[in-house]
């Protein structure tokens, strides 16, 4: 699989990567151990070396997986995990002591002795405008207990605010065909800083595999249920922000703009992988046969200028009115 280099000199990893919440138990339906192996299995074999987690996936159940399926594995993958959404750290604990414990608690469960890349969790824009937890941060890095940081942020600026610090390799952001604002400002100052870009939410949370109705229905413990209009957290991270009723709708209008013999996977995948500013795309999923599905866009060609003209057409006049929550 094509590979792509995250940030300046940074890690060498694959366009498609692997989004690990799934693997905790808090989405869904409690994806067993052999499932989630299964699914890291079917990554591995397709070529993907890029796992995102986070400490708080299943209260580390998500990390702990993983370090058990790379033990005295002989292999090339690169972990990223996060940092401050743990109980004991959000809202208002945002210390060295914390970021320490918790690197060392990810480091246990992952089974690792650095971390690959450690990425602040969506943390409050207090914190990073007042900037002490760079300063943590680099000097975690130059003890050597993990390589590289970045930031996952939820909103356009604090991606940019972020961004003016040194050192900082990547900027994990939503982005797809729903939720295109970071094309505007954050993306070219990605690229002109050499600033890395993970994309998660690549489906939408699943609206844009184009497989949901709008009768379908998600479990009780499911995100995409109990969050569906932001009750538990920023509503941008359930169906990119769209009420769901909208996006499905939206999404049975984009079907009928996709290039004849792609997946509605294929076709959204890969409008975000032409855009040179991103460095790789996390899809997250809960069967192996998904994770089979979405590496295929990388080995398509581009869509082409007058396809993404329309799409831009699309977002302006279709959807970027029904984009909730902070973006
Ligand atoms: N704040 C943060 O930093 C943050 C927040 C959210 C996510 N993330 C990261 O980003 C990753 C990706 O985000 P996400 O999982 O929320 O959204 P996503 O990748 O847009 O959607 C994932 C869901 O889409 C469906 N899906 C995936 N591949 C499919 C395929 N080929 N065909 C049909 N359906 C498919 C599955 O739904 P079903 O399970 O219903 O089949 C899957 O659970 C996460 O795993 C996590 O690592 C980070």
């Amino acid at each position: 699989m094509k590979t792509r280099v995250l940030g300046k000199q940074g890690l060498d990893i694959t366009e498609i990567g692997l989004g690990c919440w799934q693997l905790g138990s808090a989405w869904g339906d409690f994806v067993e151990e052999s499932m989630a192996f299964d699914i890291l299995q079917t990554a591995v074999d397709k070529g993907v070396t890029f796992f995102d987690t986070a400490d708080i996936y299943g209260a580390g159940r998500s990390e702990t997986l993983i370090g058990e399926f790379l033990k005295g594995k002989d292999h090339n993958i690169k972990v990223a995990t996060k940092y401050g959404k743990r109980p004991d750290v959000a809202p208002d604990n945002y210390t060295k002591d914390s970021l320490r414990r918790c690197v060392d608690d990810s480091l246990q469960r992952l089974q690792m002795d650095h971390l690959d890349l450690l990425q602040l969790h969506c943390i409050p824009m207090n914190i990073i405008r007042e900037g002490n937890i760079f300063d943590w941060l680099r000097e975690i890095q130059e003890e050597g207990l993990i390589r590289y940081f970045g930031a996952s942020v939820e909103a356009v600026d604090d991606g940019i605010l972020c961004m003016e610090q040194d050192g900082l390799q990547s900027l994990q952001i939503i982005f797809n065909v729903f939720r295109q604002k970071p094309l505007e400002r954050l993306l070219p100052i990605a690229l002109e800083k050499g600033v890395g870009i993970i994309v998660r939410l690549p489906l939408a949370s699943g609206l844009l595999a184009g497989k949901y109705t709008t009768a379908s229905t998600f479990p009780d413990n499911d995100h995409r249920n109990f969050n569906k209009d932001g009750q538990a957290f920023n509503v941008g991270e359930t169906f990119s922000g769209l009420p769901f009723e909208k996006g499905v709708q939206l999404t049975d209008a984009l079907k009928s703009m996709k290039p004849e013999g792609m997946t509605m996977v294929d076709f959204t995948l890969r409008w975000i992988l032409d855009h040179d500013a991103v460095t790789t795309i996390i899809p997250g999923a809960s069967l192996p046969d998904q994770v089979a599905s979405n590496v295929v866009a990388e080995s398509l060609q581009p869509l082409g200028d007058s396809m993404h003209k329309k799409l831009a057409e699309f977002y302006q006049n279709d959807v970027h009115q029904f984009v909730r929550g902070v973006y």
